[in-house]
């Protein structure tokens, strides 16, 4: 599949098929190929909780409206966005920053300064943190998406859920957003969807206020 069909194919599939499951392996690739995005500094402040076992699934559909995708579906993702990201100490940012180090793009002396930038870019408020942190997740999760399409694999995102409720259901910590949810699996095809949906166009999406 080219980039096009990718984009054209892909859609929030309701119906799973609960028979055809995603092989672990199958499930790394579309991860480690949605985890190409990019992220501010290359932060990654993205995780991942895999569900596969059906009573786990339904402990996460009980708060999430009651959306049978969510056990039908072979895997459900619950898509975290770490808002500490991007503080010193946290051991991503560090590996990021010896990496950055080993490939020249930045030197030790420069350290005070990336210190100071992600503070005001990042730190410097809580809706700041959580733009941080949901802005670079969501870029990951739409490359996940499109990564299981362009094999074969149907996913649906899903933010209809108590975030409070599945936060305390799956002791997820607090400095963790939840995103959304994500369904992976393959279209059941005794079922249909529903037609493709519109979109803005590029004239409604194209604005100024200055003028
Ligand atoms: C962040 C996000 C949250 C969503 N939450 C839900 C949801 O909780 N339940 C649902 O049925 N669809 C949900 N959707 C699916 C959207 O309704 C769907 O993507 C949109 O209508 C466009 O359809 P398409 O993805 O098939 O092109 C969500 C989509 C996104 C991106």
């Amino acid at each position: 599949m080219n980039f096009k069909e990718v984009i054209y194919s892909r859609r929030a599939v309701n119906f799973f098929d609960p028979k055809k499951q995603v092989p672990e392996s199958l499930l790394n690739e579309i991860i480690e190929l949605a985890a190409k995005a990019p992220s501010g500094f290359n932060l990654q402040p993205w995780s991942l909780i895999v569900l596969r076992d059906p009573e786990e699934k339904l402990r996460l559909q009980k708060h999430a409206w009651n959306q049978p995708k969510i056990s039908e579906a072979p895997v459900t993702l619950i898509v975290l966005a770490d808002m500490d990201g991007w503080k010193t100490g946290n051991p991503f940012l560090e590996k990021n920053f010896q990496e950055m180090v080993k490939t020249g793009a930045m030197n030790e002396g420069q350290r005070q300064w990336f210190d100071g930038a992600r503070e005001s870019l990042y730190g410097s408020s809580e809706s700041r943190k959580v733009a941080f942190a949901c802005k670079n997740t969501a870029f990951f999760a739409m490359a996940l998406m499109l990564a299981a399409k362009s094999l074969g694999v149907d996913t649906h995102p899903m933010d209809g859920f108590d975030m409070d409720a599945v936060r305390k259901e799956f002791q997820i910590p607090d400095n963790y957003w939840i995103p959304m949810l994500i369904a992976v699996g393959y279209f059941d095809a005794a079922k249909s969807l529903v037609p493709g949906k519109w979109r803005k166009t590029a004239d409604e999406i194209i604005v100024r206020f200055d003028k």
